[in-house]
């Protein structure tokens, strides 16, 4: 057996012991874990660091990331959006590296008018090129509760999951030709920002600024993941049992609550944009 730690026995399992805690200290204060980027005081730590809330008013929006890059893992994060007349905003939690031929992995959240219902919006980035949309409206209302929105990402797919259940699954088809998100390391990210010239009913419905500070509330931020540091890799999982989602796919009750979700409540799949796409579908839709 190849020795790893050059310790006396005990000290070994002490260092151990107190690496898998400040793992699992990491996870979910944002103090620790993310930076804020823009919106100044619009962006709240509180409680401590449990809790982060985000605010749009009529001069700026407001974004955080976080403090480390990684590369594939699970990304956790409890949302409360926008709540009422939320026409005009979007709120977001994503990866992205850096550059022109940058990956990237989206959930968008357009906001609507009272009773409307949000739109949500995933799409993923490969070295530059998007156009991979799929949009979905929820079961339940997105803004009366927190609900756990989750990028999975390992090299042979991409899951989004909300609440657990999958919405949709986007595989690596390199072996087709289709350039799929796996060496570039990723940020997290989430924002809170006006787009009413297109996001609401196609910007039809504008941002009602009388109603503003807009807020939106984040908390339970959870990476089990690849952090990258310099040139090193290393899982900031609270533990082995966490590693599930580095080959994770989806089982048989996966693909049906899949199934429910894209029957019932997928609104737009440009799989099936015909129109878009005049020269043929992008391969991946076709495999
Ligand atoms: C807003 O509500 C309309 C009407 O129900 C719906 O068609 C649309 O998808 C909703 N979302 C957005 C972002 O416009």
């Amino acid at each position: 057996m190849k020795k790893t730690c050059y310790l006396s026995f005990n000290e070994c399992v002490t260092i151990l012991v107190m690496a898998s805690l400040v793992a699992t200290t990491f996870a979910g204060n944002f103090y620790d874990d993310m930076d804020i980027t823009f919106g100044g005081a619009r962006a709240k730590i509180l409680n401590g660091g449990q809790d982060l809330t985000l605010s749009l008013d009529q001069y700026s929006g407001s974004g955080f990331q976080s403090k480390h890059e990684y590369l594939f893992g699970r990304f956790d994060m409890q949302i409360k959006l926008v709540p009422g007349n939320s026409a005009g905003t979007v709120t977001t939690f994503y990866l992205s590296s850096q550059g022109a031929a940058h990956d990237e992995i989206d959930f968008e959240f357009l906001g609507n008018s009272s009773g409307n219902p949000y739109t949500i919006h995933t799409n993923v980035f490969a070295q530059g090129k998007g156009d991979k949309e799929q949009q979905f409206h929820l079961w339940f209302d997105p803004s009366a509760a927190f609900h756990t929105y989750t990028i999975l990402w390992n090299s042979q797919r991409i899951i989004f999951l909300i609440d657990n259940i999958p919405i949709r699954v986007f595989n690596n088809n390199e072996a087709s030709g289709v350039p799929f998100p796996k060496s570039q390391p990723m940020r997290v990210y989430a924002s809170l920002w006006n787009a009413d010239d297109w996001a609401t009913q196609g910007g039809r419905v504008k941002t009602d600024w009388t109603k503003a500070p807009f807020t939106a509330s984040y908390r339970k931020f959870n990476a089990n993941a690849n952090m990258v540091v310099g040139a090193n890799q290393m899982p900031t999982s609270s533990g082995n049992e966490n590693q599930a989602w580095s080959t994770q796919g989806l089982d048989a009750a996966g693909r049906n609550r899949l199934r429910w979700v894209q029957t019932k409540y997928m609104i737009y799949n440009y799989c099936n944009d015909k129109k878009r796409f005049p020269n043929g579908l992008p391969t991946e839709c076709k495999l």
